[in-house]
């Protein structure tokens, strides 16, 4: 028997919910009872031009179809986004959980992408998280509670063709979310990253109709929820998402190699040599590979460099644990 996950009297406030995934969690989290901030600049795909209706259809239908509490905010995240949460103060007095979601495409092959294309897509998205996420901080910590969720991109973890910009914007993300996991530890501000595939304008003229079929928005909110709700532990995360998939993705650091402080060693010859062992991802007996997720984690390597004899034939030793 599983318990009902409420959200009641929870302030959230979710960016680019007009459409597309933030839609999903803004009427997910009303039906569970949150007061909602539908924030949505209203524009195109590219970024251009702005309509207050896609945020008020939203939250009409919260009101109308759910009974729900919501309004509607038409900032741009990247422009005013500190006035977003301020609309949430305004009218229910906190703020408790941030999607970070708002998002622009202006794919174009790298040799042909001008400065303002990168620039564009890196503030609505990067910047964008930033205004909010610092406007909300201070609210966060002194009543000891935040969740926020960072979305960033498959695209952003791996590279895609054509999203140069997205992709640096999307890894952005997640090095800003791990940032402030850490920083917000302390205070119950637990901060995750996503990296989704949904169906929406982003995707529908860029994916198969059979793949799309599969890839209903809905099927990414519910993650996001149980990563936000107050009995939630997981914080400094990234998960992957897509047609009913959930899974984790982290960093893997290969067994590697450690050089013995020896004048033959610290050469690019030293390096050529041992380059199978450098890139070794298979775990050894006295050489495992690591999932490290601060930068603290650097610490058992660096002991173990300082601790092998000086001298060795061979320029280089094995890690042993
Ligand atoms: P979408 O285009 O339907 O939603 C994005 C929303 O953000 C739009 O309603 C748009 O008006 C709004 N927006 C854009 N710029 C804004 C700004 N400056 N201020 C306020 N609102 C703004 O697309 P979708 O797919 O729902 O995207 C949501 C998020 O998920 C984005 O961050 C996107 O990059 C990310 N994502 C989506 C994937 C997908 O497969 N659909 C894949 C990976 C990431």
């Amino acid at each position: 028997s599983s318990q009902q996950l409420s959200f009641k009297d929870q302030v959230v406030v979710v960016t680019g919910a007009g459409g597309g995934l933030g839609k999903v969690y803004a009427l997910e989290y009303a039906k569970r009872g949150a007061k909602v901030v539908v924030n949505d600049l209203g524009g195109t795909l590219g970024g251009s031009g702005q309509n207050s209706k896609a945020a008020d259809v939203v939250v009409d239908e919260i009101k109308s179809k759910y009974n729900g509490t919501a309004v509607a905010n038409y900032d741009s995240v990247n422009e005013n986004g500190a006035n977003i949460i301020k609309t949430a103060i305004d009218n229910f007095g906190k703020i408790d959980i941030l999607i970070n979601n708002a998002g622009i495409l202006r794919d174009v092959s790298f040799n042909k992408m001008s400065e303002k294309e990168f620039q564009a897509v890196i503030d609505v998205h990067l910047n964008g998280a930033f205004q909010l996420t610092h406007a909300a901080w201070p609210y966060m910590k002194a009543q000891k509670f935040g969740r926020i969720i960072n979305t960033a991109s498959p695209a952003g973890l791996f590279g895609n063709f054509g999203q140069a910009n997205y992709s640096a914007a999307k890894l952005g993300l997640v090095g800003l979310a791990e940032t402030l996991a850490k920083e917000g530890f302390k205070y119950n501000i637990l901060v995750n990253s996503i990296a989704p595939l949904a169906r929406s304008r982003m995707t529908e003229n860029v994916l198969p109709p059979h793949i799309l079929k599969q890839l209903g928005p809905e099927k990414i909110a519910p993650l996001v929820l149980f990563l936000t709700h107050h009995s939630t532990k997981v914080t400094n995360s990234i998960f992957e998402l897509a047609a009913g998939f959930y899974g984790q993705i982290r960093w893997e650091r290969s067994s590697g190699q450690i050089f013995n402080p020896n004048v033959n060693s610290f050469t690019p010859e030293a390096i050529l040599n041992k380059w199978d062992a450098i890139t070794d991802f298979n775990d050894k007996p006295f050489n495992k590979t690591q999932h490290p997720n601060q930068l603290s984690d650097y610490n058992d390597l660096i002991t173990k460099a300082k601790k092998l004899p000086e001298k060795n034939e061979q320029g280089s030793v094995k890690v042993e644990s």
